[in-house]
C-alpha cells in the first residue's frame, strides 16, 4: 500500500525517537512491499522558534492531508517561562482538538524482560494487559481559563455527547478483549464526574449488555492500579485523570520510555505518540529510549493503515530486542551497560528481518 505519513518530531528527544520510529517504518515498508512517504513539519517549541507559534497553519494543513501522524514530544525549559505568550504544549492540544482526536488509547502490557526495571513487585505485574482510553479533547484542558492578580481558574466542562462517544469507543474495545470496562471519575466531589458516571452507566446498559462495567473513584484507582493491575482490562476516563493515571501506569511497564499511544476520533488521520515527554535533560545525546515511539508506529500500522500483520511484526521485534537485553539507560539494571538509541533501533530492525514466533503484544 501507499501511505503519506507526517512526522512531527517536536522538541527535546522527540526528533531522536521519531527518526528511530521512521526507520523502523521504512524497514517494514521494504520488507512487506509498501510505499510510505514521509513529510516533516515543526510543532511545539521547534515551531515557536521557526514561526512564532506552536502549531503553524502549514503543519495543521499537512496533518489534515496525511494518512497518519507520528509525533515525538513537545516542551522544554526554553519555552517554559510562566509569562510566555505561547507554550509548546498548546500546539499539541490544538492539533488534537482540530483533528477531533477524542479517544487516546494507551495500552500497558509489561514485557517479562523488563519486569525487573519496574518499581512494582514482579509478581503483581505478570499477566498485566490493560488499555487506558483517555478522553482527549474536553474537560479542564480545554475549558475557559481566567487569571487576575489574586486568583486563577480553569473550567472543567463535559457534555453528554462527549462522554457518550468516548464511553462507546472504550466499550467497543472492551468487547474485543476480556469484556471488562472500568470507568474512572471523582463522582463524590465533581459535577462533571457525576454526569460522566450517569452517562457511562446508561450507555453500557443500553448498548453493551455484554460488557461488565465498574466505576472507580480516581484516588482509589491510583492505588488499585499498582496493587492489582492484573484485574483491569479497559479503563475509560476523562482527560486529566487519564493523563495522570497513564504516567502512573508506565511504572507497570518498567519505564515511561515503553508506552505508546494512539489518538483516534473523527474520520481523518490518527495521531501516534509515545506518552513520555521531551526529556530535555538527555536530549541530543542519542541515549533516549526509542521503543515507545517504535511501538507508537506499530499502533499507526494497526489503526490508521489497517496493517495488522505488520503491526504485530513490529511489536514482536521490540519484544525480541527486549528479550535479548537490548536495554537503553532507563531500562538497564544497575551496573549493566546501556545501549544508545541507534543500537536499540537497529536491534528492532534486525529482529524484523529475522522474526521468530513470540508472544504478541497487542492493545
Ligand atoms: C501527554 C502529555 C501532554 C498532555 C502534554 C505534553 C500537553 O503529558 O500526552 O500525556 O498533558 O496531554
Ligand atoms: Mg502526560
Amino acid at each position: 500500500m501507499h501511505a503519506d505519513i507526517l512526522l512531527l518530531p517536536g522538541d527535546g528527544i522527540g526528533p531522536e525517537v521519531t527518526a528511530a520510529a521512521a526507520d523502523v517504518l521504512r524497514a517494514v515498508a521494504a520488507r512487506h512491499g509498501h510505499r510510505f512517504e514521509f513529510h516533516t513539519r515543526p510543532i511545539g517549541g521547534a515551531a515557536i522558534d521557526a514561526c512564532g507559534e506552536p502549531l503553524p497553519a502549514s503543519t495543521l494543513d499537512a496533518a489534515r492531508a496525511a494518512d497518519a501522524i507520528l509525533l515525538g514530544a513537545v516542551g522544554g525549559p526554553k519555552w517554559s517561562d510562566p509569562g510566555a505568550r505561547v507554550r509548546p504544549e498548546q500546539g499539541l492540544l490544538a492539533l488534537r482538538q482540530a483533528l477531533g482526536l477524542y479517544a487516546n488509547l494507551r495500552p500497558v502490557q509489561p514485557h517479562p524482560a523488563t519486569l525487573g526495571a519496574a518499581p512494582v513487585k514482579p509478581h503483581l505485574l505478570q499477566g498485566v494487559d490493560l488499555v487506558v482510553v483517555r478522553e482527549l479533547t474536553g474537560g479542564i484542558y480545554f475549558g475557559d481559563k481566567q487569571r487576575d492578580a489574586q486568583s486563577a481558574s480553569d473550567l472543567c466542562r463535559y457534555s453528554v455527547a462527549e462522554i457518550e462517544r468516548v464511553v462507546r469507543f472504550a466499550a467497543r474495545l472492551a468487547r474485543t478483549r476480556r469484556g471488562r470496562l472500568t470507568s474512572v471519575d471523582k463522582a463524590n466531589v465533581l459535577e462533571t464526574s457525576r454526569l460522566w458516571r450517569e452517562v457511562a452507566t446508561r450507555v453500557v446498559a443500553a448498548e453493551f449488555p455484554d460488557v461488565q462495567l465498574e466505576h472507580q473513584l480516581v484516588d482509589s484507582m491510583a492505588m488499585h492500579l499498582i496493587a492489582r493491575p492484573r484485574s483491569f482490562d479497559v479503563i475509560v476516563t476523562e482527560n486529566m485523570f487519564g493523563d495522570i493515571l497513564t504516567d502512573e501506569a508506565s511504572l507497570l511497564a518498567g519505564s515511561l520510555g515503553l508506552l505508546p499511544s494512539a489518538s483516534l476520533g473523527e474520520p481523518g488521520p490518527g495521531l501516534y505518540e509515545p506518552i513520555h515527554g521531551s526529556a530535555p535533560d538527555i536530549a541530543g545525546r542519542g541515549i533516549a529510549n526509542p521503543y515507545a515511539a517504535i511501538l507508537s508506529a506499530a499502533l499507526l500500522l494497526r489503526h490508521s493503515l489497517r496493517l495488522e500483520a505488520e503491526a504485530q511484526a513490529v511489536e514482536q521485534a521490540v519484544a525480541q530486542a527486549l528479550e535479548a537485553g537490548r536495554f537503553t539507560a532507563d531500562l538497564a539494571p544497575a551496573g549493566r551497560a546501556a545501549i544508545p538509541t541507534r543500537a536499540a533501533t537497529d536491534a528492532v530492525i534486525a529482529a524484523l528481518e529475522t522474526p521468530r514466533p513470540a508472544v504478541a503484544m497487542r492493545d
